[in-house]
């Protein structure tokens, strides 16, 4: 099967600084990769490059993106357009910076849909109550006609969710979804998203700094570290069989039910800036040899499905 999305050798900067370097991966229809990584990592960057919106600052210097074999350096800007609300959606952090606070629920569905298809208000409207409705909201009728205060914000959020794949996007991408929200509409909100997965098909990118969220929800798993995707691969080799010393770190920050605390990384990640030489993460590492600290290695493969920078923290 073809790559619905596919990142070869992406580099990404803001004007002169170089933020995320020689990344790869691809994602197949109906797949759900989770991008995993501290605050500052590059996450968000990657994201932005993907959803080509020229007024993020987010230049590819390097390296291409293809969306179901087409290059998206290749399209032009009306392309862009079109591509971004049909072919893929985005959700947020906070659902307050998808939604508009000043327009009932019903207004911000229907603007969506006209300004990607030629439909009348009524059909626009029967549209948004259908998506509510197999997306198993209740009163969906009540909802359509709230403004966004007048909801909870998991509800907004579930809304912000409904509202970008009420044109069916092929792609959903999903920046920190769930973490304004509390725990138990987190769980929620994951569970949606899995079933539309289940229901459209949809391929999603969820990005979050929570392993716990990317390990329930995530077919394959990408680990960014200041700016490189360190470990990545199918989700049972990520998390059992991890090679990377920084997946072992994240796995162990993971908040227990237990109640006892979990075990930070200590340190910080490397400023962007740092004359790079050697792997990011070294200073941090307790499996750090010499070659580390003069080297920094690529990705390279482990297993099926499973790819390293690690050379030296085999199954750490
Ligand atoms: N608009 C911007 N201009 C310049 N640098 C930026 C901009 N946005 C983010 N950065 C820098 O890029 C790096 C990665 O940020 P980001 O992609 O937001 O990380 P993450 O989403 O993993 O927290 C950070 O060092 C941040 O300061
Ligand atoms: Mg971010």
């Amino acid at each position: 099967m073809v790559n619905l999305l596919e990142a070869k050798n992406l580099n990404l900067g803001y004007g002169t600084s170089e933020i995320v370097r020689n990344v790869d991966f691809s994602i197949k229809k109906g797949e759900i990769l989770g991008i995993v990584g501290e605050s500052g990592s590059g996450k968000s960057t990657l994201l932005k490059a993907i959803m080509q919106l020229p007024e993020t600052g987010v230049s590819i210097t390097q390296g291409d993106i293809y969306f179901n074999g087409k290059n998206l350096n290749d399209l032009t800007s009306q392309e862009k357009r079109v591509f971004r609300g049909s072919k893929i959606g985005v959700i947020f952090q906070n659902p307050g910076s998808s939604l508009n606070p000043l327009k009932k629920i019903k207004k911000q569905f229907i603007e969506t849909i006209k300004s990607h298809k030629k439909l009348d208000s009524k059909t626009a409207y029967q549209l948004s109550l259908d998506t509510l409705i197999k997306l198993n909201f209740n009163e969906p009728e009540r909802i359509l006609e709230s403004y966004p205060f007048e909801l909870s914000g998991g509800m907004n959020q579930r809304v912000a969710i409904a509202i970008a794949m009420v044109l069916k996007p092929d792609l959903l991408l999903a920046d920190e979804p769930t973490s304004a929200l509390d725990v138990t509409i987190q769980a929620q909100v994951i569970d949606e998203m899995m079933m539309l997965r289940d229901t459209f098909d949809t391929a999603i990118i969820i990005i979050s700094h929570n392993m716990g969220v990317i390990s329930k929800m995530a077919d394959k798993i990408a680990v960014m570290y200041a700016g490189k995707i360190v470990e990545y691969g199918e989700k049972n080799n990520v998390i059992k069989n991890h090679h990377h010393p920084y997946t072992k770190a994240l796995l162990g920050a993971i908040p227990k039910l237990d109640g006892k605390r979990p075990v930070g990384i200590s340190g910080r990640p490397p400023t962007f800036k740092a004359n790079e030489c050697g792997c990011g993460f070294a200073g941090r590492c307790a499996y750090c040899g010499e070659q580390c600290k003069l080297e920094s290695k690529n990705l390279f493969m482990v297993a099926d499905n499973h790819w390293t920078s690690c050379v030296n923290a085999n199954g750490a």
